[in-house]
């Protein structure tokens, strides 16, 4: 018996070992794509680092702005109306919810008092002035790749605002979630504090790619899912991950359910601009990267990302169908039965949409085609009728938010309909998840 026992006992402890040793011997982000990878010193080719050609000239403040820019500092350090980089903006995780602290130079509730070293260790390394361990809510992993050059370079735009006093809010976390020094543990197995390293095979474009998209602009940080650890499963690179209650979809060159049937420009326009024609609208915390961040981008940069972009590895997900074609105007109505749903689409939604889904104003709303509504969980769907879409101010015609409007059920129902009717698989989300999204925004 007891034989059995150690026996037992030693295969859970060799399963386990497994699991955990596939979970921290990871590939590195950008080594599907081999070659010999060099330190930037001894890289021959242009840099890949800092700001495009083309500032190259710029002042020192224009150069910072910009590359703060590209990392999107400001996007986590922003409350919902507050002032840029004065923090507070909430993140609900499953163990509680963290808050922003503020960066803006406010000596006394700000990073006013940092030097130079003691910022680099934060956002190369977690690490806080008084030693103490940053979550990795703040994408220290990713931003580990960018140049000292660089976060010094942050860090002299962000001392060159205007000071905000604003105090930190604490995160609510619970033990074990509240013990600051673990996060040293999880940094020694998933953050490898190394520079960027060029491929010295590829072209200046690809280096110039992999540094916006894997050191600044940290999208693996949203689309990469993540292990148990909460660590990005660099195994599934881009395949499809989570970001604030929102799906952040499938961006490899996978022609199904990733991007590998768009075009170059159809890829560069939805960056610089959150639509392109056919392929949807970028909402949510995706909305947000490309106003604060990847819109601000010169166009050599885009054009350097979408050639990075293209050469990540396809990976199909089960769950993301082909999108479907054009819908027909009227003769497949009856054949979903979801008469609340139907009667909410008809009073509040048709006059915008289009019974075809084709977009009776503007192009951008059109629902067919895109992945949203071709998702089966209609998360991103419910999220934009609880949210709205589109932006007010602007001049063009946006989607107003129906949250106070509908209820749970509702706002299921009328997700469900949509999906049904232009989408290639249907969706079944309850109120239930609705609820819980609700509870994030
Ligand atoms: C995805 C959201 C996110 C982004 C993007 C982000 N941060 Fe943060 N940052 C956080 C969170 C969350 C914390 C708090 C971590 C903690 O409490 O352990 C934080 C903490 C910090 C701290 C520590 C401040 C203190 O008072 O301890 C600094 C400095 C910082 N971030 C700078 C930056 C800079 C510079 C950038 C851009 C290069 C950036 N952050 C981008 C989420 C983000
Ligand atoms: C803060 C999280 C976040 C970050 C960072 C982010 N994304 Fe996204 N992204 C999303 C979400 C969420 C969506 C889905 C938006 C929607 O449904 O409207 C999305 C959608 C997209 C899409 C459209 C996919 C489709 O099938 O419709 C592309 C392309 C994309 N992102 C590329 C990028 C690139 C490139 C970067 C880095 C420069 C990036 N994203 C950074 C969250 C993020
Ligand atoms: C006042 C006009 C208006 C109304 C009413 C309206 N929408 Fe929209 N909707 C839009 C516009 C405009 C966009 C594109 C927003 C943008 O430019 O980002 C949009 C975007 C969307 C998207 C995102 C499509 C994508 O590309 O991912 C979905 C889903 C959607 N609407 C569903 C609905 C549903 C369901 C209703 C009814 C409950 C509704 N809308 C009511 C105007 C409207």
């Amino acid at each position: 018996m007891r034989r059995i026992l150690t026996l037992i006992a030693g295969a859970i402890v060799v399963v386990l070992g497994a699991i955990f040793g596939r979970m921290i011997l990871q590939p590195g982000p950008y080594a599907f794509a081999g070659g010999n990878r060099v330190d930037l010193a001894s890289y021959k080719g242009a840099s890949p680092t800092g700001v495009p050609a083309e500032l190259a000239a710029a002042d020192p403040h224009t150069r910072g702005e910009y590359v703060t820019r590209m990392a999107d500092c400001e996007a986590c350090h922003t409350a919902k109306g507050g002032t840029p980089f004065a923090g507070g903006r909430p993140f609900v995780l499953p163990f509680g919810t963290i808050y922003t602290p503020n960066i803006t130079p406010d000596p006394e509730t700000g990073i006013g008092k940092w030097t130079d070293a003691q910022f680099l260790a934060a956002v190369h390394k977690g690490i806080a002035p008084d030693g103490s361990r940053l979550y990795p809510a703040f994408p220290y992993a990713s931003y580990t790749r960018l140049t000292d050059a660089d976060v010094l370079a942050i860090k002299s735009y962000l001392f060159s605002l205007k000071p905000v006093r604003q105090a930190n809010k604490p995160n609510t976390f619970g033990f074990p979630f509240n013990q600051r020094w673990l996060m040293g543990i999880w940094s020694a197995f998933f953050n490898d504090d190394k520079r960027f390293q060029p491929v010295q095979e590829q072209s200046a474009a690809w280096n110039r790619g992999a540094y916006l998209v894997e050191a600044a602009g940290h999208c693996g940080e949203c689309h990469t899912p993540r292990n148990l650890l909460q660590a990005l499963d660099q195994r599934q690179k881009f395949a499809g991950g989570q970001a604030e209650g929102w799906n952040a979809y499938n961006i490899t060159s996978d022609r199904i359910s990733g991007i590998g049937a768009w075009s170059n420009d159809e890829l560069a326009t939805y960056l610089t601009t959150g639509h392109a024609k056919g392929r949807g609208v970028a909402s949510g915390p995706m909305h947000e990267a490309v106003a604060l961040s990847i819109s601000k981008l010169t166009r050599s940069d885009i054009a350097a990302m979408v050639t990075y972009l293209r050469t990540v590895p396809a990976i199909r997900s089960d769950r993301l169908p082909q999108p479907a074609g054009p819908a027909p105007a009227s003769p497949k109505l009856a054949s979903i039965d979801n008469p609340v749903g139907k009667r909410m689409f008809e009073g509040n939604c048709v006059a915008c949409h289009a019974w075809t889904g084709a977009g009776a104003i503007i192009e951008e709303a059109r629902l067919t085609g895109v992945r949203s509504v071709n998702d089966p969980t209609a998360t991103n769907v419910a999220q934009m009728i609880l949210n709205g879409a589109g932006r007010p101010g602007t001049g063009r015609p946006y989607m107003p938010s129906f949250a106070d409007a509908y209820s749970d059920s509702e706002v299921a129902a009328v997700a469900n309909y949509v999906t049904a009717r232009f989408g290639a698989a249907g969706s079944s989300i309850t109120p239930k998840e609705v609820a819980a999204l609700r509870r994030q925004n």
